[in-house]
């Protein structure tokens, strides 16, 4: 894999404070790795985000915290919003765009995704950006078109600088917090097509260097047979994130 894997555990709305401090540590005290060969990623709460960075910081573990969501104003009246200004000064380093869980339940559209995706990458931040298909668009055979709208949309205006500084995530909705993993087949086929949206978009060598993630039930049981394909550069994990052994399993899985 010449593209350097990227392990991202989205806790999704789990962790008070004292749980955070705790799994970061647990997470803390089994990550002795070559940071050079792989970036770990934890996506937490809002309210986790600088207890977190604390432990990370005073471990000196050189785990990244990402943001869930964010908003693309810089200030105002929009109450319950966070902006990227505010991530920032807390010391995140991206967040998620365009999770399915926020495309279905909080009205997120491939619009939105892109405002949030430029505000990030203006401010320096990158964003995970997440793209997938729904279990219709997959029956129906249009995954491939579909998915690669998504990442076209969520990527327009971009500059390269600003492409470069992201990452996809390719998270199948039928396929997250079920159990039902794509396969690797399966999964580097959009994986693939995806990078060759990018090329289109952009250009090889800029696609080539992006990484591509795949998210849905990835676990230790199946990360390496994920791992292996050529275009899947690492993992957005939910389920298996909650817990230190089997997150730090997949970080590993990186190292192979
Ligand atoms: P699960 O790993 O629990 O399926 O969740 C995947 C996901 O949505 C990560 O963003």
């Amino acid at each position: 894999m010449a593209r350097k894997p990227m392990m991202a555990g989205n806790w999704k709305m789990n962790n008070t404070i004292p749980e955070a401090v705790v799994l970061t540590q647990e997470i803390s005290n089994r990550l002795k790795y070559e940071w050079e060969k792989v970036d770990v990623v934890l996506c937490v709460p809002y309210t986790a985000l600088k207890p977190v960075l604390t432990v990370l910081e005073y471990d000196k573990v050189e785990a990244k915290v990402a943001s869930q969501n964010v908003f693309w104003e810089e200030k105002g009246a929009f109450t319950g919003e966070v902006s990227v200004g505010m991530i920032k000064g807390v010391g995140c380093k991206y967040s998620v765009v365009g999770h399915s869980e926020r495309r279905e339940m909080f009205g997120e559209t491939d619009e939105t995704v892109n405002k949030k995706a430029k505000a990030l990458v203006a401010a320096g931040l990158g964003a995970i950006v997440c793209v997938g298909e729904s279990l219709e668009v997959r029956d129906a055979g249009t995954t491939l078109d579909f998915v690669c709208a998504q990442v076209k949309a969520a990527f327009a205006g971009l500059s390269v600088p600003e492409a470069q500084k992201c990452v996809v995530a390719y998270e199948p909705v039928w396929a997250i917090g079920t159990g039902r993993t794509a396969t690797p087949e399966q999964a580097e086929e959009v994986c693939a097509a995806i990078r060759a949206a990018l090329a289109a978009q952009f250009d090889a060598a800029t696609a080539e260097g992006m990484r591509i993630l795949y998210g849905g039930s990835m676990n230790p049981g199946n990360v390496d047979m994920l791992l292996a394909q050529e275009d899947i550069d690492g993992g957005l994990v939910g389920g298996a994130s909650l817990e230190a052994p089997s997150f730090v399993q997949l970080v590993q899985a990186c190292l192979k």
